[in-house]
Formats: C-alpha cells, structure tokens, sequence
C-alpha cells in the first residue's frame, strides 16, 4: 500500500465542519500536497449528468468511476480550480445540487472502489492532507495523525448557507439545513464506509471556534506528534 511512505494527516467530518477552508490551510503550512476527496464524488456526480448516466446503472457508473478524467489547479487563494475532461467545472461542482448527487453515488461501494483507487495516488511527497468522510477510517487507515472535525447542524447550515451566498447562489437558510441534514442522515446511514470516526481519530468540535482556531488547535497537535515538513 502506498500509505507508509509518506506522511498522512486525515480529516474527515459532516458537511460544513469546516474541513475544506482548514484542511487547506494545514496543508499550506506543512507544504504538503491537499485531497479534497468530495470535489472527486462531486466532479463524478458532474459527469453523470453530462453524460445523462442512469443511477441505477451500477455497471456504467462504475466505469465512469474509473476513467474519471479529472484535474485540480490550485488558486492563489485557498481555492481549487476543478477540470472534468478538459472543461473548468468548478462552478457546477460548488452546486448542492451536485452535493446531493454526489452522496448518492457515494453508496455505491462499485463507485467507492474506484475513488478510493483515485484518492491514494494522492499520497506522494511531501506529504498529503486528506479530507473527507472515510479518510481515516478507509482510504488511509494507516494516517499518522486523523482528526474528525464537527459542528452543531445549526452552525454548520449558517456556515454553508454564507459560502452559498457569497457565491451569488439564490438560496434560504431553511433549505440549506434540511440539505445537509439530509445528506448527513444519508452518509452516516450508508452501510459502505460510512461517515464514523476512525477508532484512533482526535475529534475536535468547531462549533464555537474560527477558522483560524480550528487551524491553530490542529497545527498544535501536528506539532506535538513531530510531523514535519
Ligand atoms: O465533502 P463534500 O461535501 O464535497 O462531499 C460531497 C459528498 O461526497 C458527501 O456528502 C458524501 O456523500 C460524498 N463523499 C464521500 N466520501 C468522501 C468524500 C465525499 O462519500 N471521502
């Protein structure tokens, strides 16, 4: 396994934990390489609808799965640029829409598989900040540090609801909160690597903490485990 040989730090937790905004960051500060394992069940979820894929199609999804044609470039922000098959899609994958697509697709273990396979090419020098549901549990369960970030729903639909606006998304708290609260049932729920903390995970909860906090909190405990550049 590829896992091993360099450094894995895991972050996985329910939408809206603030994962993204701190995982990048970390990752920043480490100079290590950064998987946002959603944008590739998103980008999937992108391609199904271009390609007018049927959901119960496993056979089909699966090969999608696999052939995935999908690149990231990093902004000079705290953004990603995302390609599917050449075309900038990082609009179409912010979507909730795309979301709510993604976690079905997400319960396929045909569509996991394939993923999971895309997610460990990522773990190269220097190292790799991973974020997502099932990254210390089953993608890197080998991770020298898993942190599970989480939040109360309130907080975490408020969080969601001001990134959508600020996207210029015509969108209402209301919606926002029962979406993710949909989407949490239906990860948590699924019987395919499900969103659990991995048994050896910090958990950390970011409800009443800042962006900046929630990377201070973390970058101590990296430190105090001798990770390194
Ligand atoms: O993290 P993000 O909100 O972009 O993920 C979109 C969906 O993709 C999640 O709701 C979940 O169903 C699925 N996902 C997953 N495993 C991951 C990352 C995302 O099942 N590691």
């Amino acid at each position: 396994m590829i896992v091993g040989t360099v450094n894995v730090v895991t972050l996985d937790g329910p939408s809206g934990a603030g994962k993204g905004t701190v995982g990048v960051s970390i990752a920043k500060k480490l100079s290590y390489n950064y998987l946002d394992s959603g944008a590739l069940y998103r980008a999937l979820a992108v391609a199904v609808e271009r390609h007018n894929v049927d959901l119960n199609d496993k056979k089909l999804l699966k090969k999608l799965a696999i052939n995935l044609d999908i690149s990231f470039q990093a902004e000079t922000g705290s953004g990603m640029t995302v390609f599917l098959e050449g075309e900038d899609i990082s609009g179409d994958i912010a979507l909730e829409r795309t979301a709510a697509r993604a976690s079905v697709l997400a319960l396929y273990s045909e569509v996991r598989t394939a993923l999971t396979e895309r997610q460990r090419l990522f773990a190269i020098s220097p190292g790799l900040v991973a974020d997502g549901r099932d990254m210390g549990t089953v993608v890197f369960p080998d991770a020298v540090l898993k942190l599970f970030l989480t939040a109360t729903i309130e907080t975490r639909a408020k969080r969601r609801y001001k990134q959508l606006l600020l996207r210029g998304d015509n969108v209402s708290l209301p919606a926002v909160w029962r979406q993710l609260q949909k989407r949490d049932q239906r990860d948590s729920e699924r019987s395919v690597s499900p969103l659990v903390p991995a048994t050896d995970a910090i958990k950390l909860d970011s409800t009443n903490m800042s962006a900046e906090e929630v990377v201070d909190a973390l970058m101590d405990m990296i430190v105090a485990r001798g990770i390194c550049k």
